[in-house]
């Protein structure tokens, strides 16, 4: 099923000026897995910022690309709702996939149960507060010699002169390392938390997953090996994992079964497919503006800057998507008590009313963390700061050891809407220093 990526961008600006506005579907999963997204967003934000999609295969739905339209959304969570899902769902694969959980014994639930992400106030509160200290400042602290050890080891087992995969060998390494830590999960079983995470994000066919049966049976095994560092962890001594916090903490420890399992998932897929993304985006764009690539060489003090650039420009999740609770205006439409609705950060972080040059890679802008890849509101990313601090740090160790990574063929986009990242990316590092 995954075959190169086509760029098709003319053809699709023609198709997408050849289709009347009604008609237009932002989230086909096609046009991201082609990289011809661009033609489709442009003249929504310039035409109808506010879009409806009368029918597609998630049903109708709202599509707000521009940036004030998206605070609008994302900070009213009284209006807009998170309790019934933040991606849209395509209707024939949820019901395949309800079915596999049913044939497993499992009472499937719709929407929800991603953990706190998919709650509203108060519930979402209670978890948030839990796991807020483990990706706090001081703690972040702690992490960073771990994080920086453990990143020198994967960059220095790397193949020099020879190509090999930088999504496989380095972003979801690297990434799986850091969540290992925040867990303290066992490292050398690190890739299972990739896996899983790969296992849940995907349909059959696509990443490793190949029938909605083995999706189901990845998600017990996950849910087994939590249980059992739920039960190790309950009545053991303090400590500074998300894990332990969220069973020794009275405000969470007698959480539900499924609130815990929920909140295991959204951890292991929110730190792990954004930031394997950044990873490999940096790589890509720095590659295609090699006048960047020099400034970050000549002077690492833009590494921050550079990272916060490619989590704006990547986006690495393309929306969030709410309930609207009641009839709510925006931009001269009504959107109507229990609609769908998409924010596309994705177009909202190329709006040229708020961003210069928005459509440009530039690692030393101004206000480098102007941008709407985390959200805003209540469900703002709570692994903002360690996600920033990750991709730091190994930036700080590539540069070390590697003058350059070079792009050598085309990557494979992921055949999602919702994550927008790579399947794979070649790459050969020529010499290191
Ligand atoms: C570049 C990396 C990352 C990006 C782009 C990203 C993006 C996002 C976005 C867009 C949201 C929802 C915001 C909203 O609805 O307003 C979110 C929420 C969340 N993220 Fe991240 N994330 C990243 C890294 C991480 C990491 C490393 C972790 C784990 C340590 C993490 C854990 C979470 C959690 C738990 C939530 C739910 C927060 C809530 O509902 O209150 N994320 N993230």
């Amino acid at each position: 099923m995954n075959k190169p990526v086509k760029i098709q961008a003319a053809d699709a600006a023609a198709e997408v000026a050849a289709t009347p506005l009604e008609k237009l579907n932002p989230a086909k999963v096609d046009s991201f897995y082609n990289d011809t997204i661009w033609p489709v967003f442009e003249p929504l934000r310039r035409e109808d910022p506010v879009h409806y999609t009368p029918d597609s295969e998630y049903g109708p739905y709202w599509s707000v690309t521009k940036w004030n339209d998206i605070m609008a959304v994302d900070t009213n969570h009284e209006a807009f709702s998170s309790a019934d899902g933040i991606a849209l769902a395509n209707l024939a694969d949820q019901e395949k996939a309800e079915a596999a959980l049913r044939a497993l014994g499992q009472e499937p639930r719709r929407g929800g149960g991603a953990g706190f992400i998919t709650m509203d106030e108060p519930e979402h509160a209670v978890g948030r507060k839990a796991v807020s200290p483990t990706v706090a400042p001081a703690n972040i602290q702690t992490m960073m010699p771990v994080v920086r050890e453990r990143a020198g080891q994967i960059l220095d087992s790397l193949p020099i002169g020879k190509e090999f995969d930088w999504v496989d060998l380095v972003s979801k390494e690297l990434t799986a390392m850091t969540l290992a830590s925040l867990f303290d999960f066992p490292f050398e079983n690190r890739r299972k938390l990739t896996w899983w995470s790969d296992m849940v994000m995907n349909q059959p066919g696509h990443g490793p997953v190949e029938s909605w049966e083995q999706k189901g049976m990845a998600m017990f095994e996950c849910f087994g090996t939590f249980e059992q560092m739920w039960n190790e962890r309950l009545n053991g001594p303090p400590a500074n994992d998300l894990i332990s916090m969220m069973a020794q903490n009275p405000a969470t420890r007698t959480m539900s079964r499924e609130t815990y399992h929920g909140n295991v998932i959204l951890l292991i897929v929110g730190g792990n497919d954004t930031t394997r993304n950044t990873i490999s985006g940096s790589v890509f764009q720095l590659n295609k503006n090699p006048d960047q690539y020099a400034k970050l060489r000549a002077n690492p003090d833009l590494i921050l800057p550079m990272v916060s650039e490619t989590i704006r420009y990547q986006t690495p999740l393309a929306y969030m998507s709410r309930t609207a609770l009641r009839d709510v205006e925006l931009a001269g439409k009504t959107i109507k008590k229990g609609d769908k609705v998409a924010m596309w950060y994705i177009s909202g972080n190329r709006d040229e009313t708020m961003i210069e040059r928005p459509n440009a890679y530039i690692i030393d802008r101004e206000r480098p963390r102007q941008h709407l890849s985390f959200g805003f509101g209540i469900h703002r990313c709570v692994g903002n700061r360690v996600a920033e601090m990750q991709l730091t740090i190994i930036w700080e160790e590539i540069l070390k050891r590697f003058p350059e990574i070079k792009v050598v063929g085309a990557p494979v986009l992921n055949w999602s809407s919702f994550v927008h990242g790579f399947e794979s990316l070649p790459v050969v590092i020529p010499y290191r220093n």
